[in-house]
C-alpha cells in the first residue's frame, strides 16, 4: 500500500486494519452486578470466576504489552470486570508506564476510584473513563444491583479530575425505558464540567443481557434530545477510527460523544484487540472464543515466538460483527462483556 506509514513488522488484518489498541482485562470479577452485564440471577448460580493461578501475572501482562508495541500497539486500556478490584493495580500501571510511548488509560465503574485516583496517577496512569448510566440514585442502585450510591461514582470522577487524570470521560449506556429519562439530566450535569460525556447504544454483548433491538435508543434520537435543549455542532475525530463521534455545545459548555455501535457500526476502522484476564486474545468484542497467549507464554516461548503468534492471529482477522448484526447473530455464542471489559 503506497503511503502506508507502518513499519514492515506491523501486521494488518484481512480488511487492511492495523493493530493499535490493546484492551487488557485484569480481572473477571466486579463489585457491581449491572443488570445488563452480569445479571445476578444468571451469574449467581452458574458463573464461576477464574482461579488466581489462571490469571495473568502483572509481569506476564507487561511482557505481552512490550512484545506487542513493535506490532503497532500504542494505546493500552485496562478493564475488567472492574479493574480496581485487582490488588495493587498500581504496580502494573508502573510497569506499563515504564515501557514508554503508550497512551495508558483505564475504564472503571468509579466506586473505588476516589480512594485510588491519586495513587494510580502517581504510578503513571494518564486518564480514566468512568461508566455512569444515571444520576438518579434509585435507578443507579437498581442498575448496579449491589446498592452502591451514585455519589460514590461522582466522588470518583471528582477525585480523578483532581488527580490530573484528564480529560475524564463518562460512559452512559442508554437502554430504553430503563435510563433514557436520564439522558438530559446527565447532559446538564456534565456541561461546563470539563468531563466528556459519551452516550453508548445498548449492545447485544454476551449471552445473558436479553438484548432486543427495541431496547436500543439510536444515537440520532439521543442527539436530537440533547440538541433540542442545548444546541450542538459536530467536531472532527481526534484520530482515525475513533469509536465516539464528537459533538460540542454551541454555547461553549464542552464536548459530548455518541457511540453508535448498533445503528452506525465502526468496524471498518477497528484497530482493537482484547486480552482476557486469563490471557486469551480476542479479535472482536463479539467473538465466540479467543486464542490463549497464556499457554504460549507459559510454554517458555521467546518474545519473537509470541510476536509471530499474534501477527498470525491478527493477519487472519476478518471480524466485523457490528456490520452484520441481526436478530439471528444476537443469539450466537459470544464472550461475556465482563470477561473482556467492553
Ligand atoms: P478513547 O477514545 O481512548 O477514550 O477510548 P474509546 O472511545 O475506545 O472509549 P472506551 O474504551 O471507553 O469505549 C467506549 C465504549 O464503546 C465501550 O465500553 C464499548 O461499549 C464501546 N466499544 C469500544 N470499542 C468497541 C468495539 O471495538 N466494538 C464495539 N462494538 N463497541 C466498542
Ligand atoms: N452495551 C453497551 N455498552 C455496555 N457496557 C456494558 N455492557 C454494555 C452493553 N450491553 C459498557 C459499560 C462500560 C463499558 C465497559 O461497557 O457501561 O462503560
Ligand atoms: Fe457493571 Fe462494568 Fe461490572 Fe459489568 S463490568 S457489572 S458493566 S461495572
Ligand atoms: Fe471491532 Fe468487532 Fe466492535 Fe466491529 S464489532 S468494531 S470488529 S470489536
Amino acid at each position: 500500500m503506497s503511503g502506508n506509514p507502518l513499519p514492515p513488522s506491523t501486521p494488518v488484518d484481512q480488511l487492511q486494519r492495523p493493530l493499535r489498541d490493546l484492551r487488557v482485562s485484569v480481572t473477571d470479577r466486579c463489585n457491581f452486578r449491572c443488570i445488563y452485564c452480569m445479571p445476578r440471577e444468571i451469574f449467581g448460580r452458574r458463573y464461576t470466576f477464574l482461579e488466581h493461578k489462571d490469571i495473568l501475572t502483572f509481569e506476564e501482562i507487561a511482557r505481552l504489552v512490550r512484545v506487542l508495541q513493535p506490532l503497532g500497539v500504542q494505546k493500552v486500556r485496562l478493564t475488567g470486570g472492574e479493574p480496581l478490584v485487582r490488588k495493587h493495580l498500581e504496580r502494573l500501571i508502573g510497569m506499563l508506564a515504564s515501557l514508554g510511548g503508550l497512551d495508558l488509560t483505564l475504564t472503571t465503574n468509579g466506586a473505588l476510584l476516589a480512594s485510588q485516583a491519586k495513587m494510580l496517577r502517581d504510578a503513571g496512569l494518564q486518564r480514566v473513563t468512568v461508566s455512569l448510566d444515571t444520576l438518579d440514585d434509585a435507578v443507579f442502585r437498581q442498575m448496579n444491583d449491589v446498592d452502591v450510591p451514585v455519589q460514590s461514582a461522582l466522588d470518583g470522577i471528582d477525585a480523578a479530575a483532581a488527580a490530573g487524570l484528564n480529560p475524564v470521560k463518562v460512559n452512559m449506556v442508554v437502554k430504553r425505558e430503563l435510563n433514557d429519562a436520564s439522558v438530559l439530566p446527565m447532559a446538564r450535569h456534565f456541561r461546563n464540567s470539563g468531563h466528556i460525556l459519551r452516550f453508548i447504544e445498548f449492545m447485544d454483548v454476551g449471552q445473558t443481557n436479553g438484548w432486543r433491538m427495541d431496547d436500543v435508543v439510536p444515537a440520532s434520537e439521543i442527539l436530537a434530545m440533547v440538541h433540542a435543549a442545548h444546541p450542538l455542532e459536530p467536531m472532527e475525530p481526534n484520530y482515525p477510527g475513533e469509536v465516539a463521534r464528537r459533538w460540542r455545545y454551541r454555547d461553549g459548555a464542552g464536548e459530548i460523544g455518541v457511540i453508535a455501535s448498533v445503528t452506525q457500526p465502526f468496524c471498518r476502522g477497528c484497530t482493537r484487540a482484547r486480552l482476557s484476564a486469563d490471557g486469551s486474545l480476542y479479535t472482536c468484542l463479539f467473538a465466540g472464543g479467543g486464542h490463549s497467549l497464556r499457554d504460549v507464554l507459559r510454554s517458555g516461548a521467546s518474545d519473537e515466538e509470541i510476536a509471530s503468534t499474534v501477527r498470525a492471529l491478527w493477519g487472519g482477522r476478518g471480524d466485523r460483527y457490528s456490520e452484520i448484526r441481526s436478530s439471528e447473530t444476537a443469539n450466537l455464542p459470544k464472550v461475556e462483556m465482563s470477561f473482556i471489559g467492553g
